[in-house]
């Protein structure tokens, strides 16, 4: 078994989709174990994608990352890390297969609806920066 770290992003809960989003991840088996609601705010949506700081999208990244609430989660499944990157589609919704979340729920390549680890060390480094232990048992 396998965790990867999923967000649903504010313009996905702003627009009412969080319920069909939580739907479609337990149709596909995985285990939510652990899931809540929170505002990042800038430093925090900052921290989090620290790994893009260089990059030209990053300021709108962050202040759309920090402009309403979120749900955050960690999911368990065998090869959880590819299947929930499967399940999103490709990071432009415009470029996003057929029944995948982005192009359903994605708005725009910035409003694209969900997060997903991409890795191993990106999935750990994610699933700790939201959640204690405890919180995942
Ligand atoms: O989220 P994913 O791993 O598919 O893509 P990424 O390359 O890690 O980029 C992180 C996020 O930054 C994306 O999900 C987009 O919301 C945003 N982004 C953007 O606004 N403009 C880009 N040119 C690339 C990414
Ligand atoms: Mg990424």
């Amino acid at each position: 078994m396998e965790r990867t770290f999923a967000i649903i992003k504010p313009n996905a809960f702003a627009d009412g989709n969080s319920g069909k989003i939580l739907s479609r991840i337990y149709e596909a088996g995985f285990k939510v174990v652990g899931l809540k609601k929170l505002y990042l705010s800038r430093v925090e949506a900052e921290g989090f994608y620290h790994v893009h700081s260089g990059k030209p999208f990053f300021a709108e990244l962050t202040e759309f990352m920090a402009s309403g609430p979120c749900i955050v989660m960690v999911l368990e499944a065998e090869d959880a890390i590819r299947k929930w990157r499967d399940l999103m589609g490709a990071t432009n919704p415009a470029e996003a297969a057929e029944g995948t979340l982005r192009k359903e729920f994605g708005k725009s390549l910035g409003e694209n609806a969900t997060h997903g680890s991409d890795a191993p060390e990106t999935a750990a480094f994610e699933i700790g920066y939201f959640f204690s232990g405890l919180e995942l048992l």
